[in-house]
Order: structure tokens, then C-alpha cells, then sequence
């Protein structure tokens, strides 16, 4: 049987290997990140399901054939999205190798970082934050191993509203999804944009062809995601985004997002019933 290749030649395998051996090599050499978790597990808007799940499961990030290769596919698919949406509101080139430098960007709920680290190679100044240890410990090893500078936080977005952080743009994907209490957590992510800076949301819709799709078709039929990754009752329509956001923001863009389930290509769509994004932006005068 062939055995997939990633980068330097490696098998698969060996890679995940690498990265066992470099965790325990860490936990050795480094300090902790930070001993928050337990107390983050009390935050209004951490359901300790959703932690227990991603921490079971923080060692496969970077496996691409692993639980997350949807992320993966899904991850070359949005970052064009992404440069596409920040070029055009920020003014830069998207042509350009790195038309994100200067830019300071938050990446909310990184997991192992597949996002971040897009980002950081398109030149941005990147944060990620997460409230599962694990997921910042495969980020940020992950990172070094890339020579990849990004700032990853074991912190809440609360945390950074609290500490008074601002950012040119804040990317909230596939994360409200999995919180509880929504209308708190974005009241809190509404303050970390700058004003005139702009917030990208990928999630799921929460209607009936979203529960066929995206939990009985994929978690069910097709097994693409683990059964119970995601639940009915915390997906999130794109109105609850808006009133969440608050009268400050805008939207200016949105748009669906199809899955082709025989090649498994991401493609855009009008239709916003299942997958979807909107991108919005803070009014300056906030
Ligand atoms: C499906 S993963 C998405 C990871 C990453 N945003 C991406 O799109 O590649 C969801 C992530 O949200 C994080 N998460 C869950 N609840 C959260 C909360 N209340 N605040 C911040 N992150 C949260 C989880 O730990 C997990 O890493």
C-alpha cells in the first residue's frame, strides 16, 4: 500500500511520529504555556465538552489523512477567500507574495494552527488563542518546527478584550459553533477588531438540510467527522452573527459554502442553508 508523503519526504506515520517525540521533548524543556486551563473551564462560553474533545484529539492536527483532513481540504480552499476579502479591504495586492504584512490578525479557537500558520506565510503578524492546552502546544511546536513566529495564547477572547488587545482583523472560524452562550462570546470578540477592521465567520447554519448535510450526511453516512462534532442546537443562523456583533458592524460580504461529497472539493455558492461565511466590518467611529 502507498504511504502518503508530507513534507521533507517523510511518511505520514513517521511525521506524527516526529511530532510525539518533539511534544515530550517540549513538556521536558519548556515551561507550560500556562496553567489556565482549569480555570477557563468555568468561562460562560466554554462548554468542558467541547475541551475534552479537542484535547482527545490535539495530536492529529497535523495529520492530513487524520480526523481534521476536512479542516485541511476546507484550509486551501478559504485562505483564497480570506487574502481575496483582507486585500479588498484593506487595500493591498492581492497578487502580492505577502500582501498581509503589517497586518495584525487574531485567529480565535486556532486549534493546531492549520489557519495561523496560512496566514503568518502571507505575511501577517499572527495571534492565536485557545482554551485547550493541548491545541496550543501542537500550534505552537508545530510553528517552530515551520520557522513560523506566530504569538499562540492559552487565553479566552474574553481575556484579550479584557486586556484592552485590538487587531486589524479577526478570523472566527469554525469555532461559535462549539461555544456556549454565543451572544456573550461575540460580544466579546466585537471588541477585539479595531475600529475599521474587519472580522471573517466561517460556521454552519442551523436549519434542517444543515442537520441532513453537515451532521447526518457527514458525521453519520460519509464518517468525514467523528459522530457528536457537531450539535444541532449550537449551530448558529447568520442573524444571531449580526445581532451578536452589535450595531457597529456590517456586513460586507457573505456567501455559502458547498462540498462536492464525490471529489470533496470546496466550492463558493449563493445558497447560505448549510456551510457559510460573512465577512464584517467595525464602523471607524467605534
Ligand atoms: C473545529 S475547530 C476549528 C479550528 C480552527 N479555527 C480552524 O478553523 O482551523 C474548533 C476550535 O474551537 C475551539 N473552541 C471551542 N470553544 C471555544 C471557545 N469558547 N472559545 C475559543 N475557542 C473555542 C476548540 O478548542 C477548537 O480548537
Amino acid at each position: 500500500m502507498a504511504v502518503a508523503k508530507g513534507a521533507g519526504g517523510h511518511d505520514i506515520p513517521e511525521i506524527i511520529d516526529l511530532l510525539f517525540t518533539a511534544l515530550r521533548a517540549a513538556e521536558r524543556q519548556r515551561p507550560p504555556v500556562t496553567s489556565m486551563t482549569a480555570v477557563h473551564l468555568n468561562a460562560p462560553d466554554i462548554d468542558p465538552a467541547e475541551v475534552e474533545y479537542f484535547e482527545n484529539l490535539a495530536h492529529r492536527w497535523w495529520d492530513e489523512q487524520g480526523p481534521f483532513w476536512p479542516l485541511h481540504r476546507l484550509n486551501a480552499f478559504r485562505v483564497g477567500y480570506i487574502r481575496e476579502q483582507l486585500c479588498a479591504a484593506f487595500e493591498r495586492d492581492p497578487t502580492a507574495e505577502r500582501p498581509f504584512e503589517g497586518l495584525r490578525i487574531l485567529d480565535i479557537g486556532c486549534g493546531g494552527g492549520i489557519l495561523s500558520e496560512s496566514v503568518a506565510r502571507l505575511g501577517a503578524d499572527v495571534t492565536g488563542t485557545e482554551i485547550t492546552e493541548k491545541n496550543v502546544r501542537v500550534a505552537d511546536i508545530h510553528a517552530q518546527w515551520g520557522g513560523l513566529d506566530i504569538d499562540y495564547r492559552l487565553a479566552t477572547v474574553d481575556d484579550l478584550a479584557a486586556a484592552g488587545e485590538r487587531f486589524d482583523a479577526v478570523l472566527n472560524m469554525e469555532v461559535v459553533e462549539h461555544v456556549e452562550h454565543l451572544p456573550d462570546f461575540l460580544a466579546d470578540c466585537a471588541k477585539v477588531v479595531r475600529p475599521g477592521g474587519v472580522m471573517v465567520v466561517a460556521t454552519i447554519n442551523r436549519t434542517p438540510v444543515a442537520w441532513l448535510m453537515a451532521i447526518i450526511g457527514a458525521e453519520r453516512i460519509l464518517r468525514w467527522l467523528p459522530k457528536g462534532t457537531h450539535h444541532y442546537r449550537k449551530l448558529v443562523k447568520p442573524t444571531e452573527l449580526v445581532d451578536g456583533l452589535g450595531p457597529d458592524y456590517r456586513v460586507i460580504q457573505r456567501t455559502g459554502v458547498r462540498v462536492n461529497p464525490f471529489n470533496r472539493a470546496f466550492s463558493l455558492t449563493g445558497y447560505m442553508g448549510v456551510n457559510y461565511m460573512m465577512v464584517f466590518r467595525r464602523g471607524d467611529a467605534s
